[in-house]
């Protein structure tokens, strides 16, 4: 017999999906079906939205699946974007002829805020005098003009294989400087120059909860997002995206987890591997937990808030994505092996 929705959610949290909650929840998840046939609508979800939301959600994964995803959306009129705002911009920029619409304005990314257009022209500019042959990387969490200004983009899953398979010596890598240090660090051949921005949800988890936990639960495999502090990730099992911490969980012998990243993919593993155990020493991003069931709900009956870009800017980020894409050939990173962090 199939689990009920009160059974998932339970899993995720007794407390506060009570029977109530859940029956309100149920009745605006068949509201939400409805609109969305309404209006032909595809719904694609990151993996740290609420987990009410992955009920409607026609894909879920983390920013390289759901650009993947987006990009190969043919026969709906509309993409409602359960992420945050540079994300439903990517969708649009690799689909431009469908509605993207982002059901919560207030779903920013203070990371991709850290860069703007003015500054990383400026920045490239100095840097090309020194380094003529500079590339820049811009990792997916950038606005749309600034992906406009860069050489290719890269997710948290291909970063490492972007930065050494493109042409150059020295790299400018935008916005992350976490992200910029785990690169540097796989890919010693190349001088990466980082942006100092980082992410505020990943960039305030520190060793202490971790070590203790390895200390405490023998067998443990510890899986950190590659946006974390360098003292953070040199305790990982594996660095991996989102998707990758999912994968990595489902085909790993191991029982016990500790998904050290945003809350939302704690939730998501709970839901999607039910036969393991997940320890959280996560953080909860305000940004990602804006959309709510009402807020979809209200995006779908208004068609609000749809995403538009010029078409300037939107050619020259589409070229840096489809550069990305061409420099990996959409496949993840495959780093030596898991664990390669924690060994060194
Ligand atoms: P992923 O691409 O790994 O899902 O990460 C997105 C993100 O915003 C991490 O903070
Ligand atoms: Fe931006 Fe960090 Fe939130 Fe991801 S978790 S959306 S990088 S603020």
């Amino acid at each position: 017999m199939s689990e009920t929705l009160l059974e998932k959610l339970h899993r995720v949290d007794p407390d506060y999906y009570d029977t109530e909650r859940v029956r309100r929840i149920q009745n605006q998840l068949e509201h939400i079906r409805k609109l969305k046939q309404e209006r032909n609508a595809v719904l694609l979800a990151h993996n740290y939205q609420r987990p009410e939301i992955f009920e409607v959600a026609d894909f879920t994964g983390d920013s390289l699946g759901l650009s993947l995803q987006a990009a190969d959306v043919r026969d709906a009129d509309v993409i409602v974007f359960c992420g945050v705002h540079f994300m439903a911009e990517t969708a649009k920029v690799v689909n431009p002829g469908k509605k993207v619409l982002l059901p919560n304005l207030a779903a920013g990314c203070s990371l991709a805020d850290t860069a703007t257009a003015p500054a990383v022209e400026d920045r490239i500019r100095q840097l090309k005098r020194l380094y003529p042959d500079l590339a820049v990387v811009t990792y997916v969490n950038t606005t749309a003009d600034v992906k406009a200004l860069s050489d290719a983009c890269c997710t948290s899953s291909n970063a490492v294989s972007v930065v050494r398979a493109i042409e150059s010596q020295h790299i400018l890598f935008i916005p992350d400087q976490n992200l910029a240090r785990h690169v540097a660090r796989h890919v010693p051949e190349k001088t990466v120059i980082a942006w100092d921005g980082y992410c505020y949800v990943h960039h305030q988890i520190t060793p202490d909860s971790i070590t203790a936990m390895r200390r405490e639960i023998p067998g443990i495999k510890i899986l950190v997002h590659p946006e974390c502090r360098d003292d953070v990730l040199r305790l990982a099992d594996a660095a991996l995206s989102t998707s990758g911490m999912i994968e990595y969980a489902r085909a790993s012998d191991a029982s016990d987890f500790l998904a050290v990243t945003e809350c939302g993919l704690s939730d998501m593993l709970q839901i999607q591997v039910p036969e393991k155990h997940f320890f959280r020493a996560c953080k909860i991003c305000r940004f990602m937990k804006a959309i709510s069931l009402n807020d979809v709900e209200r995006s779908l009956e208004h068609l609000q808030f749809e995403i538009t870009l010029s078409e300037k800017v939107r050619q020259g980020a589409s070229r840096a994505l489809h550069r990305m894409f061409a420099l990996t050939g959409g496949q993840r990173d495959n780093l030596a092996l898991p664990g390669d962090v924690a060994a060194e």
